[in-house]
């Protein structure tokens, strides 16, 4: 699980990085937390597994953890051209990956039911999965947002089950705010979140699910973030274009560093 009482602070790379830029990231990170009073907040960054070496090379120590933005549905090693294994990410320092996040499901056809298994895939090499859910602009318009998320998180608990359930991560990111500057109304992130505490306290009981991490994504930036984490059953964020330079990252992060739980 990720640390309780700490703020989650989750960078997803995306297709983001290179060796160089990558270097200059990791310095300026590694200085920022050193600085900041890095008790407050716990910091992870999703990388392209392509760089999980480069980064867990040099973690000696690190008050960060690295994940991975996606793992194959196979948990075995097979014929599965350009695919990457649990068992393959957690030999490089790899704590978390994200499963199940909207551009997977829209580019690769990921289903609630791959998501389940990609999930379970990781907690058999212990990784802790980190799922995304989140309605699009149309079920927001419809006013069937909480019962689309709902379904999504139903769906992967019916495949899962409550065992496996308990030990995942969940982070809610509406399609519409992704990556376009706006970002979910407070009250709508704070219904959203009651709504799928709420789910979660009727699938494994009260203690467990509060165990649970939830995560908001969507826009996030050091403007908005304290605006953010200050409400009710937001656990932490997931970071995605703010999160890929130490200018927008490092700015965040000292928002949120010294801050009062
Ligand atoms: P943005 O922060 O760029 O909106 O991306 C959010 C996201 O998809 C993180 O997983």
């Amino acid at each position: 699980m990720f640390p309780e009482k700490k703020t989650i602070v989750i960078g997803n790379w995306k297709m983001h990085g290179s060796l160089q830029s990558n270097e200059i990231f990791l310095e300026k990170l590694l200085s920022t937390l050193e600085d900041l009073n890095s008790a407050d907040f716990f910091c992870g960054i999703a990388l392209p597994a392509i760089y999980l070496f480069q980064f867990s090379s040099r973690l000696d120590n690190a008050p960060f953890f690295i994940g991975a933005q996606n793992v194959a549905q196979w948990e075995e090693p097979g014929a599965f051209t350009g695919e990457i294994n649990a068992m393959m990410l957690a030999e490089f320092d790899c704590k978390f990956s994200i499963v199940g996040h909207s551009e997977r499901r829209k580019y690769f056809g990921e289903t609630d039911k791959l998501v389940a298994k990609k999930a379970s895939n990781l907690l058999k090499s212990g990784i802790i999965p980190l799922v995304c859910v989140g309605e699009g602009q149309q079920e927001r318009e419809k006013g069937s947002a909480i019962h689309f998320v709902k379904n999504q998180i139903d769906e992967i608990a019916s495949c899962l089950g409550s065992d496996l359930l308990k030990k995942c991560n969940f982070a809610y990111e509406p399609i519409w705010a992704i990556g376009t500057g706006n970002v979910a109304k407070e009250s709508d992130i704070v219904e959203m979140h009651g709504a799928v505490k709420e789910l979660l306290v009727q699938i494994m009981g009260e203690v467990p699910a509060q165990n649970i991490s939830l995560l908001y994504g969507g826009s996030v930036n050091a403007e908005n973030v304290l605006s953010i984490v200050d409400q009710e059953n937001v656990d932490g964020i997931l970071v995605g274009g703010a999160s890929v330079s130490m200018e927008t990252f490092g700015k965040l992060l000292e928002k949120l560093a010294g801050r009062r739980q």
